[in-house]
């Protein structure tokens, strides 16, 4: 048993997230008191039982339900929070991934001082009771929290999801969505390391800006702004796509799907636009993996797991060369878990979104 305190949170990724309730947008406030108090409720539920925060209180009606029109709405959408958020309301503790530093260990493979990252509760000090599922950090030489990042789980993702699923071969035309996040961001530098061309999309200007000048994409594209994402992916790629890495799903799939290359590969990492609605949309140029004999493959990082130390030191070597840049959107306070993983749905990071806790 490794007790450990002291942590930088990443946002809970994307998949776990209590989310149809919140895609309906503004009515749930960046810095919701509702979100808040989930969080304390979750700490309410200490593992030991020993540093316990305050009771819960939830409110019973929340001041966007008060009196004005659309009250019907406000307690459907009230109603659905509480379905959805059920997992919270039931004072589980939050996980994700965070770094933490080991304060007492009964485990022979820790000891006190160690620093270490992996799935951990969304709390100050936490109870680990299975340490084997951490990592512990070789390179304290670079900023801690590129263990959420660039040198953790989104890393490995990108990595994996790159080179075993998508098998890039020099001068191939690749293709990133969600690019400017803690995966995309880390998957087009590493389709340069590889001699490929690489386009991302991303949800601003801003965004864009980033993409070719500090990541060093050779094209970009805001995707809110194109009318017809086939003619965008067509405008970029005049020659088709071979690598298709896929964050967002749905619309974005479907014209990708049209702009594919013969024997084209799609690295299945992740359908961000689909995880809020109640009905998934469907796909409907499937046909096109047939006639260009496309292979699809979805993986899971997990998969991955046993790789750690190999990619960390490559992954570590990119970052002492210069070769490999990271930036990450830094949130401060415990406070501030739910609205920074709430604005993950609304494309509010820029970079990696994680919640530093404690600095030490
Ligand atoms: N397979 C695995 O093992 C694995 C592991 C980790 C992550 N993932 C997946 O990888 C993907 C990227 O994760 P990440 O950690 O890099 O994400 P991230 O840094 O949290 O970035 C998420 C970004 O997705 C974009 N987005 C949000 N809603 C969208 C929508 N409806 N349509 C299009 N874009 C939307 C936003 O950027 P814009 O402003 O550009 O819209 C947002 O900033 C996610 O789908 C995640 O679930 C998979």
């Amino acid at each position: 048993m490794a007790g450990v305190a002291r942590w930088w949170c990443s946002s809970v990724g994307a998949r776990g997230a209590p989310s149809p309730a919140m895609e309906a947008g503004s009515w749930l406030p960046a810095t919701s008191p509702w979100a808040t108090r989930l969080v304390a409720a979750a700490r309410t539920d200490c593992h030991d039982g020993r540093r316990c925060g305050k009771p819960a209180t939830i409110p019973a009606a929340p001041p966007w339900m008060r009196g004005e029109k659309g009250r019907r709405a406000a307690l459907r959408r009230f109603l659905q929070l509480l379905r959805v958020c059920s997992r919270w309301a039931s004072y589980q503790v939050l996980t994700a991934f965070g770094v933490s530093k080991v304060l007492e260990s009964g485990h022979s493979g820790y000891k006190a001082g160690d620093l270490v990252w992996g799935i951990i509760g969304c709390e100050e000090y936490t109870l680990v009771t299975n340490p084997e599922s951490l990592f512990k950090i070789s390179h304290p030489e670079f900023p801690l929290s590129y263990y959420t990042g660039v040198l953790g789980m989104p890393g490995l993702t990108a990595y994996a999801g790159f080179f075993d699923v998508a098998k890039p071969k020099k001068g191939e035309y690749v293709f990133v969505s969600a690019a400017s996040g803690a995966v995309g961001q880390l998957v087009g530098q590493l389709a340069k390391i590889t001699g490929c061309y690489v386009v991302g999309s991303a949800g601003s200007d801003e965004k864009v800006n980033l993409l070719k000048t500090k990541f060093g994409f050779d094209d970009a594209f805001n995707y809110k702004k194109e009318k017809d994402l086939n003619a965008a992916l067509k405008r970029c790629f005049p020659d088709g796509i071979d690598i298709y890495f896929e964050n967002v799903g749905g619309a974005m799939l479907d014209a990708v799907l049209l702009n594919m290359r013969l024997h084209g590969r799609v690295s299945m990492c992740g359908l961000i636009s689909q995880y809020n609605l109640e009905q998934p949309e469907g796909v409907r140029n499937l046909f096109c993996i047939v006639t260009k004999r496309i292979r699809v493959e979805g993986f899971m990082v997990t998969e991955y797991f046993g790789t750690y130390s190999k990619f960390e030191e490559e992954m570590a070597g990119y970052l002492k060369k210069g070769k490999i840049t990271y930036v990450e959107d830094v949130a401060e306070g415990i406070e501030n878990v739910p609205a920074a993983l709430i604005g993950i749905f609304y494309g509010r990071n820029i970079g990696k979104q994680l919640v530093a806790v404690a600095r030490e």
